[in-house]
């Protein structure tokens, strides 16, 4: 595993293994003595470096000692034994690591990495949401801040927000603060869902109150871009491309794609199956790190969309994380507490 490689050699031959077909040699060879430094310090201060699939390649490929979506690197962070986390992601995902860890210290390599989910919903709101439909129960996706998710009952991912959703077996629920997802969840599992009017000073619902989801209307700035529109142009002219939209992207989107699922499950999908050409309808880099795990698979990108804030992470903050102890996260006992039960109660979940 690079995770591990201390040698600068190794590490550059490593990293050219996996990646001659994505980065040009004079960057791994900049970025590998940059992995090699890492991966000492990492080792000296007992620390262990989770990196989300929207890294960009040569982060990607070197020094995470896991990758994965969301819900597995949740999964990860609540089992690790060392004494820093280094997360490689945003905001909300250290947070996360913080939750199920409250001994540990938990570092994310920049202090821009939010998130426009995160920010569309306070735990005021929340609050008001539970006011307003009193004992329903509150989904949260887990790209929000501690605060919301402890006004929570259970959160969810990408990939298991179904699961989540239908786990609960009430007549109705809250489902909060992404409307794409929650739209794409209510398609999937048969359920009418209803939105807060968009501008109303107030939480005002349209007069329509037969409902079995509540939204909110927070959107993801990347997926929200992705339109039909690129779909049927690209269909056009490439017939016999698979196309994987992230349930992010609007329910429009994702019922013209061929597939839809979390980070992981679009990488598993291209993985385990043969069409001509590929389009992942997500942050860019995650194109190139399937590209360069399947070489022999032709991948098109759409890089005019990108996370403006998981392109914040680099190597070189990641070092310098490690070397000056930044930037720690950190939850107030009180909400953390809280917030553990619902990520908790997720992960229990499966
Ligand atoms: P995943 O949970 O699918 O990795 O997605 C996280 C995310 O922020 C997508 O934009
Ligand atoms: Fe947030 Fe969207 Fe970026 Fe994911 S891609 S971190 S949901 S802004």
């Amino acid at each position: 595993m690079l995770s591990q490689v201390t040698n600068f050699d190794e590490m550059y031959a490593g990293m050219k293994e996996k990646l001659a077909n994505v980065v040009p040699d004079a960057e791994l060879y900049y970025k590998a003595e940059l992995a090699v430094e890492i991966n000492k310090l990492k080792k000296e201060r007992n620390a262990v470096i989770l990196g989300h699939n929207y890294m960009e390649p040569a982060l990607f490929n070197s020094i995470p000692d896991f990758v994965g979506d969301s819900l597995e690197l949740s999964r990860k962070a609540a089992q690790t034994d060392k004494d820093i986390i280094v997360f490689c992601g945003v905001k909300f995902m250290g947070e996360t690591a913080k939750i199920l860890n409250p001994t540990k210290k938990v570092l994310l390599p920049s202090n821009r990495a939010g998130c426009s989910l995160a920010e569309s919903i306070t735990a005021a709101d929340v609050r008001a949401l539970k006011e307003k439909f009193p004992g329903v129960p509150v989904v949260t996706y887990v790209n929000t801040y501690a605060d919301v998710k402890a006004e929570s009952d259970i959160c969810c991912t990408s990939g298991n927000a179904k699961m989540v959703v239908e786990s609960l077996n009430t007549d109705s629920i809250i489902f909060i603060p992404d409307e794409y997802l929650a739209g794409n969840i209510a398609r999937e599992t048969g359920k009418h869902i209803i939105f807060p009017k968009r501008g109303a000073p107030n939480l005002e619902f349209a007069a329509d109150l037969d409902y079995q989801m509540i939204g909110w209307t927070g959107r993801c700035e990347v997926h929200e871009k992705f339109t039909l529109n690129d779909i049927e142009t690209v269909r056009a002219q490439f017939p016999e491309v698979a196309i994987l939209a992230h349930p992010e992207c609007s329910p429009e989107v994702t019922a013209a794609s061929d597939f839809s699922g979390s980070t992981t499950a679009m990488i598993k999908f291209v993985q385990d199956s043969k069409a001509p050409q590929y389009l992942v309808l997500t942050e860019c880099s995650m194109g190139d790190n399937i590209a360069a795990a399947n070489p022999e698979k032709d991948m098109l990108r759409l890089c005019m969309v990108r996370c403006p804030h998981m392109n914040t992470i680099t190597m070189e903050d990641t070092l310098n994380a490690l070397k000056l102890d930044r930037y720690i996260i950190d939850v107030p006992e009180d909400i953390r507490i809280r917030a553990a039960r619902s990520v908790q109660r997720m992960i229990e979940i499966g």
